[in-house]
């Protein structure tokens, strides 16, 4: 029994699918709020709770042998980036797992101070290495469903905002890649004990993105490129009335104002690990469009 957190979010619901469909028993670990209706049609087991409450993680790890940490925080580092995965993996040795996955982000070693979230990762990526549990680490770049709003606005307005450095990198990965390598990741002895960069097959530059949506939607793009300083002049007014939103908007800043990208040998190692040819963004974004 595999156990997914975040299983309603863009990462973990994928998870979720993909294991049904190799008919593999998988616990879902959602909130009472979330649409889980479609996972629970493709039998899986619903497991209802709060990431906040060590008591749902005590018993959401009860009989599990695989563990994949696949939540998102929203705004609340602290409690759900950090302290849930602490109990997590502390509950998933009690219960003997097998195997633990985790979902890092690319850069976490950077110590990105302006950023709760890349802190938090790191802070836990520390904690499993020394749990004694057998681990995977994947430290994923940006997703390629997060590309899929703006190439639908794109289709529709042919303008896109790119805040900050057009010639930032990246190497955006497919979200359906990402969930196939979490799950080999219990199996693959070449993942084991490991920490890995996960990135597509291309480094990209930001403002390759509206190239590729003038391609596939046959239109001259429209750049606008304001410089990150809007966002910090923002950010700064709403320091003076919400500290949350402005402490979340650092994380934010931080993938603006930086690079993340996979080299060429991160990625064939990747490639090579997992037995996979890594999907383009273009083609990812290719086939959802036309669905
Ligand atoms: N998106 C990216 O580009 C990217 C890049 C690198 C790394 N990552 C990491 O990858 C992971 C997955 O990201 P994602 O984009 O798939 O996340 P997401 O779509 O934002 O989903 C977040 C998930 O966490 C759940 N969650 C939030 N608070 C919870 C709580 N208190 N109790 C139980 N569940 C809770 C949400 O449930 P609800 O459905 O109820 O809200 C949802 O299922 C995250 O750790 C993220 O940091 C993401």
């Amino acid at each position: 029994m595999f156990l997914v957190t975040g299983a309603t979010g863009s990462l973990g619901r994928r998870i979720v699918q993909q294991l049904r469909e190799q008919e593999t028993p998988v616990r879902a670990f959602v909130r009472l709020v979330s649409h889980y209706q479609d996972l629970e049609d493709r039998g899986a087991e619903i497991f209802i709770g709060d990431l906040r409450q060590d008591k749902d993680i005590e018993k959401a790890c009860r009989g599990v042998k695989y563990v994949i940490s696949a939540h998102g925080s929203g705004s609340d580092a602290q409690a759900l980036d950090y302290r849930a995965n602490i109990e997590l993996i502390d509950r998933a040795k009690e219960n003997e797992v097998e195997h633990f996955v985790y979902i890092s982000v690319l850069g976490a070693e950077r110590k990105y101070e302006d950023s709760p979230v890349f802190k938090a990762k790191r802070e836990v990526e520390k904690y499993l290495v020394n749990s004694g549990l057998n681990y995977t680490i994947l430290r994923p770049s940006g997703f390629a469903n997060n590309i899929l709003p703006l190439a639908k606005r794109f289709r529709e307005t042919g303008i896109y905002l790119l805040i900050g450095d057009a010639n930032n990198r990246s190497s955006i990965v497919s979200t359906d890649d990402l969930a196939k390598i979490a799950i080999d990741s219990v199996t693959v002895e070449g993942a084991k004990n490991q920490i890995l960069p996960v990135g597509g097959p291309e480094i990209l530059k930001r403002d390759d993105i509206p190239r590729i949506f003038g391609r596939i939607f046959k239109r001259e793009p429209i750049i606008i490129n304001p410089p990150l300083m809007v966002l910090d002049s923002l950010r700064t007014g709403i320091g003076f009335f919400n500290r949350e939103l402005e402490s979340s908007l650092g994380t934010l800043r931080t993938l603006l104002a930086n690079e993340f990208f996979c080299s060429e040998e991160e990625i064939a190692n990747l490639e090579s690990i997992y037995g996979l040819k890594l999907e383009s963004l273009e083609d990812f974004l290719k086939r959802y469009l036309d669905k």
